[in-house]
Parts: C-alpha cells; structure tokens; sequence
C-alpha cells in the first residue's frame, strides 16, 4: 500500500473548490509516456496551474501502472526544479469496476474515477457508492459518471449518447457520496466527434458542430449549486494541427472537435475539470509526421519525440491560458 501523501501529490478537493469559486477549470490531461508527461508539467509549471495527471485503464496496460506512479512522483520533484511547485493529482480515467479503482488506490493515486455509466441507474449507485466508500477511507477523491458520451476510444466505447438526466443528480451524488460528477452535454471521445451531417460549414469549407447543450449543464448547476462538474471529451480538434497531419501523409477525415469559446464558458461555470487527450495526440502526430517528411534521413528518436514534446508542451500552455483559465492559479 502507497498513499499518495507521501509522493507528494494531492486529491482534488481543494483544487476544484478554488476552481468552482474562480471561474475557471483544472487541465486533466491524459499521459502514458514520458515526453507526455515532461511536456504537461513543463506547461503548467510555466502558466503556474494546477494539473490533473490521467491514466486511463489503455494506458496503465501499455505503460505499466508501476511506471507511471513513479513518473507521477518524479513529476512532483521535476515540477519543483523547473522551479514551481504546483499541486498535482494522479488520476484514473474511466475505471471500468471496483478492482481497478482499488489498486489505483493502493498504488498511490490520489483520485479515480468510477465510470458507471453503462450500466443501468441503481447499478451505477451501487459500484459508485462502493469505490467512494474505499477510497475516502484513503482520502482519496472519486469522480462519477451519470449520462453516456458517444464515440469510440480505445477502451472507452459508446456507440450513442445519452444526456444527462438532470433530475437524477442530486440522488445519484447524494447516494454515492462522490466528489465530482462527469455529465454528458454533447462533448465525445476522440477527433470525431461529430458526423459531418450533424454539422453546417463555414466558406472555408471548415466543419462547424452543434452547441453544447448548455441549458443541460444550467439546470445541473441549479440543482447541485457549487458542485464540481467534469467534461469528457473536450478536445477542440485544432485545423490547423489537423491540416499539417493531412499534408504530411496523415489520413484524418472529418475530424472535428469543441468550440474553445464553448469550453471556455463550460470552465467558468460549475465546470472545474475538463478533459482533454485527443488533442495531445493530434499536437505530437503532427509534428512527427513533419520531421518524418522534412528529414527523412533522422532516425534517432529524440529528433522526433522531441519536437512532438514541445509542440505538445505549446498546445498545453495555450490551454492553460485562453481555454481553462487555469493560469496563475496554482
Ligand atoms: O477517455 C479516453 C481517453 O482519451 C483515454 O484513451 O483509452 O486510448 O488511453 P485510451
Ligand atoms: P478527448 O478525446 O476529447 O481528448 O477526451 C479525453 C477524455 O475525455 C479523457 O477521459
Ligand atoms: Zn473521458
């Protein structure tokens, strides 16, 4: 048994207090290597924000949950010779059952997420309820799902969305005794989170999405007043990033994300933890694909993960700053 207290990391209540009173959200955003890593803390070390490190259930597989504890608590020392010392917490994204939950817990992190959503409304209380029950024991904090978000994402799978029903939040937060709640307003998993006939288009060609249903997350807010609200799947997609991919022998087609003036106005609501991944990934394939094709002749590694890390590190920072308002708040 680790506990995080003694890695240096922290849970999230206190952050998503200051955040649901300042207006503005904390980054969680997903890490399964080191240049993620590297990049994430050198970003909000440098805005000075507090950060959420995510694993998801893929990426404890592909990396080893082990490793990446460890780089969670090297994180805390890196952050602090960067020379900022940020809070940061460890995260699961989207434990599927109690067991994963419980070793995350007893590894040293220091808040998980149960995603109950699939299952039916009292199965979702009853797992959610059991996971907040082992985890507070441990002072760890614990993130609920209510509602489904559409698209598919490696172990995150939905074929159709379902909003959240905004008359079962009080019961269901009242009943499981958790921390936070993740709700589904319209966002999804992945670069494709629209079909393009969901969608109108600008002159550019350029696909524009439905809004968020925003009268969803009000009626939320009324009902659960001062509550930490979470966001999946709020990658904004970037065009341009989008575009580099394309010309360098990338295939994404109709990739299309959220508005960030929309995440913008989600973070100075009741919203305190937006989740972004995709994005990341679309930052650092991007800038790989470039050295690939502008120097073909590189063959060491660094050459291009390096490149991948400080796009990445770029992109995180613009976040921090224009999209959460998490700058300058740690
Ligand atoms: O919510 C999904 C995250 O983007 C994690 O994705 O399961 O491919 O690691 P992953
Ligand atoms: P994106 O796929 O939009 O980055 O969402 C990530 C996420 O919700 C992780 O839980
Ligand atoms: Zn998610």
């Amino acid at each position: 048994m680790t506990s995080y207290k003694d890695l240096g990391l922290v849970n999230t209540k206190e952050m998503f207090a200051k955040a649901v009173k300042g207006g503005y959200a904390i980054p969680a955003y997903n890490f399964n290597n080191m240049e993620q890593m590297q990049a994430i803390i050198q970003a909000c070390v440098e805005t000075k924000s507090p950060v959420i490190l995510q694993v998801s259930a893929g990426a404890r597989q592909y990396a080893n949950q082990t490793l990446l504890r460890y780089m969670a608590q090297g994180a805390v020392e890196y952050a602090k010779e960067l020379g900022y010392n940020i809070p940061i917490a460890l995260h699961l994204d989207h434990g599927a059952d109690f067991e994963i939950c419980k070793a995350c817990v007893d590894s040293g992190f220091s808040s998980v997420m149960i995603d109950g959503s699939h299952h039916p409304y009292e199965k979702n209380i009853e797992i959610t309820k059991k996971v907040v029950e082992y985890a507070h024991a441990h002072d760890v904090t614990v993130e609920g799902e209510l509602g489904v978000l559409a698209g598919v994402e490696d172990d995150v799978v939905a074929e159709k969305s379902t909003y959240t029903k905004p008359e079962e939040v009080e019961d269901f937060v009242s009943k499981t005794g958790v921390d936070s709640l993740a709700i589904s307003i319209g966002t999804s998993h992945g670069a494709n989170k629209f079909k393009p006939e969901q969608c109108t288009r600008n002159a550019e060609g350029i696909l524009i999405p439905p809004p968020l249903r925003f009268d969803i997350l009000e009626e939320i807010e009324k009902r659960l007043p001062g509550f930490p609200i979470v966001l999946h799947g709020s990658s904004s997609v970037p065009q341009d990033l989008v575009k580099v991919i394309n010309e360098h022998g990338g295939k994404m087609a109709d990739a299309v994300g959220i508005p960030e003036e929309q995440l913008r106005k989600a973070a100075k609501s009741a919203v305190c933890k937006i989740n972004i991944d995709s994005d990341g990934r679309i930052a650092m394939t991007a800038a790989v694909r470039k050295v690939f094709v502008d120097s073909p002749g590189e063959f060491d590694p660094r050459k291009f993960l390096g490149p991948a890390r400080d796009s990445l590190k770029e992109l995180y920072k613009l976040k921090n700053i224009n999209v959460l308002g998490s700058a300058n708040q740690a």
